[in-house]
């Protein structure tokens, strides 16, 4: 039985109706790491790896959940919403945001579960909280946009989860459409849908299985290092508000004033800005081998400078280099310290070069990597009959 049925019987069993079906996936994101957060350009897109919520109204204020994988149930209303790392807090979380926003939401019984694996970097707790998002919003008619559904899933992250992240990952899930990249502008927070014609490449994901604890307190101090940055250059630019703002002639001209780490961090967000731009032109010229060297520089950018990867991470990618001519693009994907790489590969080098990884990795970790071969997908929806 596939996720989809197995959800919905499970519903069916506990809260004996009919559930409406709703899908929300992960994302990978091609180009434009931390770059988000900084008014910038990212270049994301859903995948083949979702949550599935079986989900119907129950006519009274409490929310009645049940996690299908970790087999977990829990009942709340919107006055018991208290931050926390749990499934549960993000859902609260949604939830608090639908209130403070004036929308108007109920009750609803829920099971839900997937194949997004966590803590990987794909943005499962995106996925749950667009997902949830979502249906609540066909459920009562609240009339949300799904740029106001991102923006509910993000302070859910801010203030739920502690995690003061960009808006690229919701906005993948909520927004994502079937073979296309999405071009997104994080400061009008608009996008251009990018075409991605693999021609004989695949997409491959490696999952390191490192999970760095201090993940989001170190990404929380990436984005004050930037907010710092802005504040010192626009004591003399005052049309400065983001990193977007910013060109190198500035950065060098304060480079004193905003200390050599400081300095590096910005310089590499105002190059992965101008990096993502170039990686779209290169997508829409069809040269995904031009593409794939820029996603190299990312990487390389990412673990000296911004020094966000691992050891592990940067052990992939070196991997991948040396066989370049077959793996043309690979880095680190998301917010760093652990996760995953996303390998632009020959799709007929796949399976020899998992087999190398597999061996080598072993060898010097001690641990199994994971393969996720990813397929770009349509972003949340209702699954309808
Ligand atoms: C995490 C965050 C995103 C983004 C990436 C890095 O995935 O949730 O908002 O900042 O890291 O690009």
């Amino acid at each position: 039985m596939n996720s989809i049925d197995s959800i919905s019987k499970t519903f069916q069993e506990k809260f004996h109706r009919q559930p409406l079906i709703f899908i929300a996936p992960g994302r990978i994101n091609l180009i434009g790491e931390h770059t988000d957060y900084n008014e910038g350009f990212v270049m994301p897109a859903s995948i083949d790896k979702h949550m599935v919520f079986a989900i119907a109204p129950n006519g009274n204020s409490r929310c009645n959940i049940f996690a299908q994988d970790l087999e977990e149930g829990v009942t709340f209303s919107v006055q018991d919403a208290v931050p926390g790392e749990t499934w549960v807090n993000y859902l609260m979380g949604v939830l608090d945001a639908f209130e403070r926003r004036g929308l108007p939401v109920g009750g609803v019984d829920c099971v839900f579960g997937g194949n997004i694996p966590a803590g990987a970097g794909l943005s499962s707790s995106a996925a749950l909280c667009s997902g949830f998002g979502f249906a609540l919003n066909e459920i009562f008619n609240a009339k949300a946009t799904l740029l106001d559904l991102a923006r509910i899933a993000q302070y859910s992250e801010h203030e739920f989860a502690g995690l003061k992240c960009g808006i690229m990952d919701m906005y993948a899930s909520l927004f994502g459409q079937k073979e296309q990249a999405l071009l997104l502008d994080c400061r009008s927070n608009t996008h251009e849908l990018l075409p991605v014609q693999l021609k004989g490449y695949s997409l491959l994901l490696i999952d390191t299985k490192v999970k760095h604890t201090l993940a989001s307190s170190a990404y929380n101090d990436r984005r004050a290092s930037c907010e710092e940055g802005v504040r010192i250059i626009r004591k003399q630019y005052p049309q400065v508000h983001s990193l977007r703002d910013v060109t190198r002639v500035m950065l060098y001209e304060h480079q004193d004033q905003l200390g050599e780490d400081t300095f590096i961090k910005c310089l590499f967000i105002v190059e992965e800005i101008e990096r993502t731009q170039k990686a779209g032109e290169w997508l829409k010229k069809g040269d995904l081998r031009s593409f794939g060297n820029l996603m190299y520089e990312t990487h390389w950018g990412l673990s000296q400078a911004y020094e966000v990867s691992c050891e592990e991470l940067d052990f992939l990618v070196a991997l991948a280099e040396e066989e370049k001519d077959q793996i043309i693009g690979a880095r680190m994907m998301g917010g760093g310290f652990g996760g995953c790489t996303i390998n632009l590969i020959a799709t007929d080098r796949i399976g020899a070069f998992s087999e190398k990884i597999k061996a080598n990795y072993f060898a010097t970790f001690k641990k199994e990597p994971d393969f996720y071969p990813v397929n770009i997908a349509e972003g949340v929806h209702q699954l309808k009959d």
